[in-house]
């Protein structure tokens, strides 16, 4: 299973700091077992994260994004993905600020979504390395099931038996 990340940092983009969210979302990936490329890193913006986004899902099963999800006016990576997402998959995002508000009640500021682009699932994170992954790690051991889903898999049965 293929993943891809896209870092939405105006800074990052600029070199003016490193992006040490995208490294740390792609190795919490990586433990699940997705193959994941290179990191892309794109400035805060309605049309170029979702123009990242669109380029991302060519070929992945699963995009990640981190950063821009806040309520800073510059902070649009919700919009763009509900611009490139044919269908939205809110327990996602649902199931991230609920682990995260029981670690701080600043979760509630992130405004991430997720949602289905044909067959790719992509999921917004916030943009710290600490709360990317504290996102992460509430829906990753979900991940390889629903991207299973979406390529037409079916549902496990609890009982391990045939599916259909
Ligand atoms: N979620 C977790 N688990 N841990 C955190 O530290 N930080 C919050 C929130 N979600 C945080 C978190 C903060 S302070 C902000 S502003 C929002 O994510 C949005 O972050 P972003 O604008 O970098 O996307």
């Amino acid at each position: 299973m293929l993943a891809a990340v896209v870092t939405v940092s105006t800074r990052a983009a600029a070199g003016v700091y490193g992006d040490d969210a995208g490294p740390a979302v792609a190795a919490v990936l990586r433990a699940a077992g997705f193959d994941v490329g290179e990191v892309v890193v794109v400035p805060d913006g309605r049309a170029g994260v979702g123009r990242a986004i669109v380029d991302a899902c060519v070929g992945a099963d699963l995009v990640v994004t981190n950063g821009g999800t806040g309520l800073h006016p510059r902070d649009l990576t919700p919009e763009a993905t509900r611009d490139v997402v044919d269908r939205l998959a809110p327990g996602f995002a649902e199931a991230m600020r609920a682990a995260s508000l029981a670690v701080t009640p600043m979760a509630m500021l992130s405004r991430g979504v997720a949602g289905v682009r044909g067959r790719t699932l992509v999921l917004n994170l916030p943009g710290s390395p600490k709360a990317a992954v504290e996102n992460l790690q509430a829906v990753v051991g979900v991940l390889r099931h629903a991207v299973d889903q979406l390529g037409g898999g079916d549902h496990p049965r609890p009982d391990g038996g045939p599916t259909g």
